[in-house]
């Protein structure tokens, strides 16, 4: 059986000599190119953890983790869970529609109270931007955003990079970052953590990157982001390598965005036809959940060695553990945040 990954071993910090250097996962906006290469690394040895038929380890026994979801979820919260769980922690998971949240406790309250019951890590989704920013303040032990408005969805952007080198790599190709490859981003912008955190974190390795929506839905001011803008899918998926498509996001639209989600999937929707229109091979991501027949068609999303939209589920319980172990370090007494080598 594979142990889980020997840090003593391996995990070297890639660059500058110093020991991970943030106590909290709020936005990759945060994380320097190297941080997130190393990231990734760790991620890649709980890949091959988790392929085995046992896969429990003791490496954060003892360690308490809660997880506090303000928001509906699906693929976060359970591979948080997992990820805790197979890492050894006791993992709590704190629902906000059965909390005192409901007899108006304040955000700031809940979270002293969290820290009170002496959390050694808290993962945080909750629908307004910057709510785990203000939590990581108030709070003793790492906060981990799993979400925060349309701010950033940081550990989202870390698993679809490492299912895109991932593939690339099984694709024969010797990558470690993005550089040379154009990636398009389309859907419901405006509203998107996922596009945010995945602009930043593409761009940091090296991808050239295009954003497509209409224009009722794209930020305005996102040219400063240094991307592409297209409002014609068409132009946008010309010779691209990758297509990540984003759901609408109905639950933060405050009004009509979109004449109809028919008339939405006419311009904007991927379907086989226009995948043609991209590189020839070109690989399709979505963060999940998807909207089928609106955003992208099931031929387009279910198709064998091109989607990777359940390799980016299976890669996001790796990722959540390699940032559980790594922030956790301080806490078991085995890394230091001053100088020195990764231990
Ligand atoms: N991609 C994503 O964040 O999915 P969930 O909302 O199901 O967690």
């Amino acid at each position: 059986m594979t142990s889980p990954p020997n840090t003593s071993a391996s995990a070297r910090f890639p660059a500058g000599g110093r020991a991970f250097p943030h106590r909290d996962l709020i936005a990759i906006g945060d994380l320097e190119r190297h941080e997130i290469l190393y990231l990734l690394a760790e991620a890649e040895q709980y890949v091959a953890f988790n392929r085995q038929a046992s896969k429990h380890s003791d490496r954060l026994a003892g360690l308490t983790i809660i997880n506090a979801f303000f928001e509906n979820s699906t693929r976060t919260l359970l591979s948080f869970e997992i990820a805790g769980k197979r890492l050894g922690a006791d993992v709590v998971n704190m629902h906000a529609a059965q909390s005192s949240v409901k007899k108006g406790e304040t955000l700031i309250d809940t979270a002293v109270t969290l820290n009170a019951m002496r959390a050694d890590a808290i993962v945080i989704r909750h629908g307004s931007s910057g709510a785990t920013g203000l939590i990581a303040g108030k709070v003793d032990c790492p906060v981990l955003n799993a979400g925060d408005g349309q701010h950033e969805h940081p550990t989202q952007a870390l698993l679809d990079a490492l299912a895109l080198r991932t593939k690339l790599r099984e694709n024969g190709r010797d990558v470690e970052d993005f550089t040379g490859l154009t990636v398009t981003i389309c859907g419901d912008i405006l509203h998107s953590r996922v596009a945010r955190s995945n602009i930043l974190c593409l761009q940091a390795l090296g991808a050239t990157v295009r954003v497509c929506a209409p224009p009722s839905l794209m930020p305005h001011g996102i040219e400063r982001m240094e991307v592409e803008v297209h409002h014609r899918f068409g132009e946008a998926l010309n010779g691209a390598d990758v297509v990540m498509m984003l759901r609408l996001q109905n639950e933060r639209m405050d009004g009509q965005f979109i004449p109809s989600p028919r008339e939405y999937r006419h311009l904007y929707g991927l379907t086989t036809d226009r995948l043609a229109l991209a590189a020839e091979d070109a690989i399709v991501m979505h963060p999940g959940p998807m909207n089928r027949g609106v955003e992208i068609d099931s031929d387009v999303a279910d198709l064998a060695g091109r989607s990777l939209i359940t390799s980016q589920v299976e890669m996001g319980v790796a990722i959540r553990m390699a940032c559980l172990d790594v922030l956790t370090r301080k806490a078991r007494g085995i890394a230091g945040w001053g100088e020195g080598e990764w231990v």
